[in-house]
């Protein structure tokens, strides 16, 4: 298993690309389930979850080719030829209960395993099952696996009032509906620019929608899509995450492509910490004011309030932070796993259920740390940055799910960071 070994040198500066966004990319893919023609991703970003999704796929009849370098996905499903998404691939990744929704709604039916647990929380599935039930589905849980049939082998509209915002069931929801009977109303929506760039995917492929990027979206279902080419927004994450670089190395990056309408409320409470974002013409400018940052208080919330998927590493800059912040989590249970292995390079935390309190310190100090998962494994990257001495980072095959060439934008800014295989 491969390790990162990071040696803290000091501020760091330079130019950062941001790639095409993972949580994107993972909903536009399977958007090709719902018509015989071929759908185009440009913009796509290189990494392990995306070859998981390419696999599921394929295992479904998909033809999925990798073009550019990885750049664009090319994509066919003249027909599906096989309608079971299979535990083996499905337990590796829980976006692969995406196809669902596009399969139910283009041939009346599907099976796809439960997702399972997974390190961060239960993670249940059963809005995005309450939603194609609304829509006339019928389901059946038997063996690890969701069976949904649609009666007279179509979806029909309806009105999906979730009870709490789900990024997945909103996704898999607006997809079914586009080619269901009627129209569709989905009340309580989630609001995520990778929702936002679905809806105008699949209205490039003829959807009819309005509404996305609101709480409330109408579709009004057609007989049939058809083929489109479509670039995948900016990853706000990987975004958000070079944006910390800076921030807690001091120096200046300039993260290309990056907007400020992505990261509005990473972006305040980063200004509040009293770093400088600025927006170019390029990206978003980023640098760290003067001495330490300031503690501010953070809580996680659905777009657009600041992303859970932000949450590690924000807390890796307030470990460095003068005062005391606190942390909430309010989407995901068990989502502070980081914290022990920032305690192990000197940090000050408290976890107490969903609230972590934080109370900086002058300087973190490298160590042996352990990933445990993606956004908490990057975090221990951004520690290091800033420690002294060396940190190795182990099972950092949780990276390659979410960041492209880590290493490499980082040294581009000065950062001495390795790989070893081992
Ligand atoms: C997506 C993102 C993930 C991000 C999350 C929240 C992808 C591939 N992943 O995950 O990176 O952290 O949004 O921004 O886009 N829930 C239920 N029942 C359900 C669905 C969700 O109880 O049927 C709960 C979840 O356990 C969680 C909360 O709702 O506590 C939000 O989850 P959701 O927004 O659905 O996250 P994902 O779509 O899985």
């Amino acid at each position: 298993m491969d390790s990162i070994l990071v040696k803290g040198n000091g501020a760091l500066s330079g130019t950062i690309p941001i790639a095409g966004a993972k949580n994107a990319c993972l909903t536009l893919m399977p958007a090709t389930l719902l018509s015989e023609e071929p759908l185009t991703l440009t913009n796509a970003p290189r990494l392990s979850d995306i070859a998981t999704m390419t696999q599921l796929l394929q295992s479904l009849g998909a033809e999925v080719a990798s073009l550019q370098d990885g750049l664009v996905l090319a994509m066919s499903s003249h027909n599906i030829a096989n309608h079971t998404a299979d535990y083996d691939i499905v337990r590796k990744m829980r976006a692969s209960i995406l196809v669902l929704g596009p399969m139910l709604a283009r041939d009346g039916h599907a099976v796809v395993s439960l997702p399972g647990g997974c390190a961060i929380g239960a993670r249940p599935v059963d809005l995005h099952l309450q939603a194609f039930e609304a829509m006339g589905a019928e389901l059946d849980l038997r063996d690890g696996y969701v069976h949904a049939k649609a009666p007279g082998g179509r979806l029909r509209g309806a009105v999906v009032n979730f009870p709490f915002v789900s990024v997945g069931a909103t996704e898999n929801a607006l997809m079914a509906a586009t080619l269901a009977k009627g129209t569709t109303v989905l009340k309580n929506a989630a609001r995520e620019p990778e929702i936002v760039d679905l809806a105008r995917c699949l209205r490039k492929m003829g959807a009819q929608i309005e509404g996305e990027g609101t709480s409330t979206i109408t579709i009004q279902g057609v007989d049939r899509l058809n083929g489109a080419t479509h670039p995948v927004v900016t990853d706000r994450i990987e975004l958000g995450t070079y944006m910390l670089v800076p921030a807690i190395c001091g120096g200046e990056v300039e993260c290309l492509g990056g907007t400020l309408e992505l990261v509005g409320a990473f972006a305040e409470k980063l200004d509040a910490a009293g770093v400088s974002v600025t927006q170019t013409e390029r990206g978003l400018k980023v640098s760290r004011k003067n001495g330490r940052v300031h503690a501010v208080d953070v809580v996680t919330e659905p777009f657009p309030g600041f992303p859970t998927d932000l949450q590690a590493q924000m807390m890796a800059l307030l470990c460095t932070a003068e005062g005391t912040s606190v942390l909430e989590e309010r989407i995901f249970e068990n989502r502070f796993m980081h914290a022990p292995e920032l305690t192990r390079m000197g940090a000050k935390i408290e976890v107490h259920g969903g609230t972590a309190k934080v109370t900086g310190v002058a300087r973190l100090k490298g160590a042996r740390v352990m990933a445990t998962d993606l956004r908490a494994s990057v975090s221990l990257i951004l520690a290091a940055l800033a420690a002294e001495g060396e940190t190795v980072v182990s099972r950092v095959y949780h990276l390659d799910r979410g960041y492209e060439r880590l290493e490499e934008k980082l040294r581009a800014c000065g950062a001495q960071i390795e790989r070893i295989s081992q």
